[in-house]
């Protein structure tokens, strides 16, 4: 039984450890997740405004009309940087930093996402790298592609920092040129933030939710494991009750035989049996041998030969011999049983006619055995036998047990009394018993001063 318990034990260790595992690297894996989604939007990002760069960068730039919100870009030095048309409009040419700058300051920034372009060495000093800049920008230098970092913001907010290098190509030359370039150099770098904020809370959404779900499973397995501990501890109480009786039943056998084998005469082998069972009920102790000294008196006073006489006493020595297949807690509890209880008590005439039938007597003994608790009305046990059905030795004994049983101690209740039993034999006179018996038993007490030993 403690293997049992062990394994169950053992099982719900294990499954614990394999969902918190499993949980464990499903949480990990979540928490990859804002940042991966982070590092795409920043490539995207960078992609797009390389290629819109690239095409103003195809043309030096593009000429627009200014206005008060974009005005002419002071750090442009360019000759061309302002013209008029023939018909005498204004137009001022839009570097690619310049367009870079504003997008960035007018389109972005509101849902978190932004970028910057910075260098090392500036032309417009607002284009100034931070701090974390500075040191992606040395690295490009050194061959580094990309940079990333995550930073924390004083409101608390994680910023998913990421950036690439931008490197001087031909048509970058025209404006750049007298900076000392040659094309394959680090110009600067593209920076962009993205706010880790939303996507975190999504993350923190979607961790809660299969944590439920694991906790769920979890309980469900281990709901499991204590069904089926319940179950087989079960089964092995039965299998220990069933080798128990066994057992049991299989030293009584042995006991018997050897006593029978011992024993020539058959009232002594009757008292051999008898003993046995009166040594695992000692509440019973000495309850058969009244009972056949009584019956066998009751028979005598009917007028029945010696010889039936005899055989009614040896009936009485064993009518309770079947309860030696009632458990020992049954047989020896204290106070009242339970329905189960007594139905197993009830099975004891038809287990001590199963012992007796066999041998061989010149009495029905095991039938008399079998019908002890049969009643005139066909009220008793077991098969409910009414009237001359029931044989008279069964009908002697029947009346002689009431009276010893109810005069005794029994484990649920003092004796009641010779007087109390002798009103119920009288009170159940050719209802639960046959009269001429109730008759002969209580000329036996009243008259000839019978007294149980
Ligand atoms: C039409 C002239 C022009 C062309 C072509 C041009 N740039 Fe610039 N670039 C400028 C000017 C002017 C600035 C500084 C003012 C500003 O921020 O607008 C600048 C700024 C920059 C900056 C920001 C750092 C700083 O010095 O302020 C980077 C980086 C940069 N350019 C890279 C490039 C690259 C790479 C190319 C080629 C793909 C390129 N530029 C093509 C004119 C140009
Ligand atoms: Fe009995």
């Amino acid at each position: 039984m403690n293997s049992i318990k062990n394994n169950s034990l053992l099982l719900s260790l294990l499954w614990t450890i394999l969902l918190s595992g499993l949980l464990f690297l499903n949480i990990q894996e979540l928490q990859r997740n804002p940042i991966q989604h982070a590092e795409l939007q920043a490539k995207s990002l960078i992609k797009s405004v390389i290629s819109f760069r690239a095409w103003a960068s195809n043309f030096g730039g593009v000429y627009v009309h200014p206005s008060n919100q974009y005005p002419p870009n002071p750090y442009l030095k360019t000759q061309e940087r302002d013209v008029i048309t023939t018909d005498g409009k204004k137009l001022t040419l839009i570097n690619p930093a310049y367009m870079t700058r504003q997008v960035f300051q007018d389109f972005y920034g509101k849902d978190g996402i932004n970028g910057h372009l910075t260098s090392l060495k500036l032309l417009n000093p607002n284009n100034r790298p931070d701090a974390w800049e500075h040191k992606s920008l040395l690295a490009f230098e050194k061959g580094s592609k990309q940079e990333t970092t995550i930073e924390t913001t004083s409101s608390g907010d994680r910023i998913f920092r990421y950036m690439q290098p931008l490197y001087i190509e031909e048509k970058c030359l025209k404006c750049h040129g007298n900076q000392n370039y040659k094309v394959g150099d680090v110009r600067g770098g593209i920076s962009t933030f993205i706010n880790l904020k939303k996507s975190e809370a999504i993350t923190l959404k979607s961790i809660r939710s299969i944590v439920w779900t694991y906790a769920l499973v979890w309980l469900i397995g281990l709901a499991g494991i204590l069904i089926s501990y319940r179950r087989s501890i079960l089964l092995e109480i039965e299998r220990d009750q069933r080798i128990n009786l066994l057992s049991v039943s299989q030293n009584l056998a042995q006991e018997f035989i050897s006593e029978m084998s011992e024993t020539s005469n058959l009232e002594q082998s009757l008292q051999a049996i008898s003993t046995m069972l009166e040594k695992r009920d000692p509440y019973t102790a000495g309850h058969q041998q009244r009972v056949a000294d009584l019956a066998e008196k009751i028979a005598l006073e009917l007028g029945l030969s010696k010889e039936q006489a005899h055989g009614i006493r040896l009936a009485g020595i064993v009518h309770d011999i079947g309860k030696i297949q009632t458990p020992a807690e049954v047989l020896t509890k204290p106070g009242k049983l339970t329905d189960i209880e007594f139905s197993l008590i009830k099975l004891h005439p038809q287990t001590g006619y199963d012992i007796l039938k066999n041998i061989k007597f010149p009495w029905p003994i095991a039938e008399a055995v079998l019908q002890h608790h049969e009643r005139l009305d066909g009220s008793g046990y077991p098969q409910g036998l009414k009237g001359k059905k029931i044989i008279l030795e069964a009908r002697i004994i029947s009346v002689a047990d009431v009276v010893e049983a109810m005069s005794s101690h029994r484990p649920y209740r003092a004796g009641l009394g010779l007087e109390a039993a002798l009103e119920e034999i009288t009170s159940k006179r050719g209802i639960h018993f046959d009269p001429d018996v109730v008759d002969a038993c209580l000329r036996l007490f009243k008259e000839h001063g019978y007294k149980f030993d």
